[in-house]
């Protein structure tokens, strides 16, 4: 109910206007969010390299209304690409198509995203499509393939939600095709003719598709973590949760997977302790650091995900 409640405040308009507004939001979005601009971005990365964690960087924005925002988004992403290769950070980027203007011109969305990939594949970096919600599922895995197609195979991956029910026959086709996936069991608020309504079928379907994707990257010669810190390799676990991630763990040595052949994936902010834990076991370790101005949805997902998030919100509100 609470869930509910949060993942429809993260897209209504008025409630964003109200909110970041309040000079304590930015306290509390802060904890997720790495800073506002390139420079607190590239920073909060140094930092996770020096821990032996890579990173995926994520200029927040979704949800663009008009061809200019979706430009200058994709110019950002440019430059942001740009920086990691200046600075020789160990970082990819994460994108939202619907930030560069997959609602509003499909055509529009296909020249930014290649621009993107284009600029990616000269620095030898790795572009990552997040997964929004489940009216773009199909639009986005048809770009995605658009672009594999197109010659950007080693530079692009997707991400698959394990709420939904479709998601098996997904993780079957793309490893058949040897695509790079990230597997989250997903944020967004779906009905349950399309997804699971129950943590514990989410939960039991993340371990399956664990399996079939340890399975896939097996089949085609586990391609490992890339040292440069910028290719991971096909499985992509992301999550905090330790019984999905012990899952993992146990299938993989069970089937005499190399620690490099798979990568956890953990949000900016949250369970520092388990990034360190699983990359001082020889894990890759993959942070998703998000930055920018527009952290309203994607902090209110956030506090979404852990109710408890909201105490440390309302906290901060009477604190002043
Ligand atoms: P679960 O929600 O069961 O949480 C397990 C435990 O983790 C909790 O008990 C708590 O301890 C901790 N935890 C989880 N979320 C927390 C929070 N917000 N604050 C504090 N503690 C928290 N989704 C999507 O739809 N599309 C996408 O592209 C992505 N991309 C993505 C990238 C990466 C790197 C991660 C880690 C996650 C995503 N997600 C996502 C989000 C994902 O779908 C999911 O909503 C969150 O990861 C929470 O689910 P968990 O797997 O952590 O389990």
């Amino acid at each position: 109910m609470l869930r509910s409640w949060l993942i429809y405040l993260s897209k209504a308009e008025w409630a964003r206007r109200i909110v970041t507004h309040w000079k304590i939001a930015w306290r509390v979005a802060s904890r997720f969010v790495a800073g506002e601009t390139p420079e607190d971005a590239i920073r909060a990365i140094k930092a996770l390299n020096a821990r032996g964690i890579c990173a995926t960087l994520d200029h927040l924005g979704e949800n663009v209304t008009n061809g200019d925002e979706a430009r200058q988004a994709t110019d950002e992403i440019i430059y942001i690409l740009d920086e990691v290769n200046r600075t020789g950070v160990k970082s990819g980027v994460s994108i939202k198509l619907s930030q560069i203007g997959l609602l509003l011109d499909e055509s529009l969305c296909e020249q930014n995203l290649r621009r993107i990939l284009e600029r990616a594949k000269s620095h030898q970096n790795f572009v990552r499509i997040d997964m929004e919600d489940s009216t773009v599922t199909e639009a986005a895995l048809k770009m995605f393939r658009k672009m594999q197609a197109e010659g950007y195979r080693d530079t692009v991956g997707i991400v698959i939600q394990a709420y939904l029910y479709r998601s098996q026959e997904d993780i079957r086709q793309l490893m058949a095709e040897g695509a790079r996936v990230r597997l989250c069991k997903g944020a967004y608020k779906e009905p349950p003719e399309i997804a699971f309504p129950k943590k514990a079928e989410v939960d039991a379907n993340f371990d399956r598709l664990t399996e079939m994707m340890l399975d896939g990257a097996a089949r085609i010669g586990l391609p490992r973590a890339s040292e440069c810190g910028h290719y991971p390799p096909i499985p992509a676990i992301a999550s905090h949760d330790e019984a999905r991630i012990n899952f993992a763990r146990e299938y993989a040595e069970e089937k005499g997977i190399p620690k490099d052949a798979l990568e956890f994936q953990l949000l900016y902010g949250i369970r520092r302790d388990l990034q360190e834990r699983l990359a001082a076991e020889g894990y890759p370790v993959r942070v998703y650091v998000p930055y920018g101005t527009q952290w309203y949805p994607y902090v209110v997902r956030r506090l979404a995900e852990r109710p408890a998030n909201l105490w440390f919100f309302v906290s901060n509100f009477f604190r002043g």
